[in-house]
């Protein structure tokens, strides 16, 4: 495709400005079709007892739950990283602002948020899935460290990756709780997953506006976000050995991200057939182009290492 004459940036100001309307009427939609739901009726209390301490109850101890293991390191995670609400709330706040259609979603968001760690939290020491005195470690250590955004420089880039990583953590949540071993983990991620959805649909629909707003800006921007992704939960206690754990157990891995996350958005707004582009726009989508076709070749070798991985240990548990 041959490029159109370069178009003059607009700046963020006016890109904000000029996205409040879209913002307004996905802010609406959303209200209309997110149904309310209760975090207390998805825990199962009668799972629950007193634990050592000052209460004198049982210790916790693993076999008391029947989490399989990739489900028990992958909750964790996915609740580490709901955990740091906070400090995304500061994030897009900032960016976003607090004011008008914006500012109403930020704190909408935040609150929706909110429940998934209420109800994960709730779902693990009721059902003592987790040391608990490890998680509330963990959390104090994830929240003290916080979280800075690799996008708080651009409200496009923000946008472009929330919309990415909305439906990343909808199918981490769904593929925990399928991995899970427990129906009834399943079910409350199931929900959990569905807010998730709605969240990716929000963003998606703002990202596509600002594709006819500023076509190739947005393009620049979808394009850094995809080549540089990563996870919210990078900076938490163990990470890269939970990540290991999670990307074998088939909960989130290459080929999930690639297919499962980054395909169905760009399919959807059919980034890679998006003309009428200047040369930026078209040189950021070619990077994309051939940054996807990498990636593809990667998740192909993850593949076969997980199948070899995977066979190994069979063997050896027949054996
Ligand atoms: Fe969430
Ligand atoms: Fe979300």
């Amino acid at each position: 495709m041959s490029a159109t004459p370069a178009r003059p940036p607009l700046s963020d100001a006016r890109l904000l400005h000029d996205l409040e309307e879209v913002v307004a009427r996905e802010l609406d939609r959303h209200l209309r079709v997110f149904k309310e739901w209760m975090p207390h009726e998805y825990v199962p209390w009668s799972r629950g007892r007193d634990f050592a301490g000052p209460l004198g109850g049982e210790a916790w101890s693993v076999e008391q739950s029947p989490l399989t293991e990739v489900g028990r390191v992958s909750l964790v995670v996915n609740l580490l990283t709901e955990d740091n609400l906070p400090s995304y709330h500061h994030e897009i706040a900032t960016l976003f602002g607090r004011d008008g259609a914006w500012g109403t979603w930020v704190h909408q968001w935040t609150a929706e948020e909110a429940r998934h760690s209420i109800v994960l939290r709730d779902y693990l020491v009721a059902s003592r899935a987790v040391d608990p005195a490890e998680l509330e470690r963990a959390r104090m250590t994830h929240m003290s460290s916080g979280f800075v955004s690799d996008n708080r420089h651009s409200p496009l880039h923000t946008v472009a990756y929330v919309a990415f990583q909305e439906l990343a953590t909808r199918i981490s949540h769904r593929n925990t709780g399928r991995e899970s071993g427990d129906p009834v983990c399943d079910r409350m991620l199931a929900q959990v997953a569905n807010d998730e959805n709605l969240h990716m649909v929000f963003y998606r629909n703002l990202l596509k506006a600002a594709l006819e707003l500023a076509p190739d800006q947005a393009m620049e921007a979808v394009k850094e976000v995809v080549t540089g992704f990563r996870m919210p939960g990078h900076g938490m206690p163990g990470f890269e050995r939970a990540a290991a754990r999670i990307a074998l157990g088939g909960v989130y891995n290459l080929r999930v991200h690639h297919d499962d996350v980054l395909q169905p958005v760009l399919r959807h707004l059919r980034i890679m057939d998006l003309g009428g582009l200047g040369p930026d726009g078209l040189r950021a989508q070619q990077e994309l182009g051939a940054h996807l076709a990498e990636l593809a070749a990667q998740a192909g070798r993850f593949d076969e290492r997980r199948a070899a991985i995977l066979a190994r240990r069979a063997a050896r548990a027949d054996g």
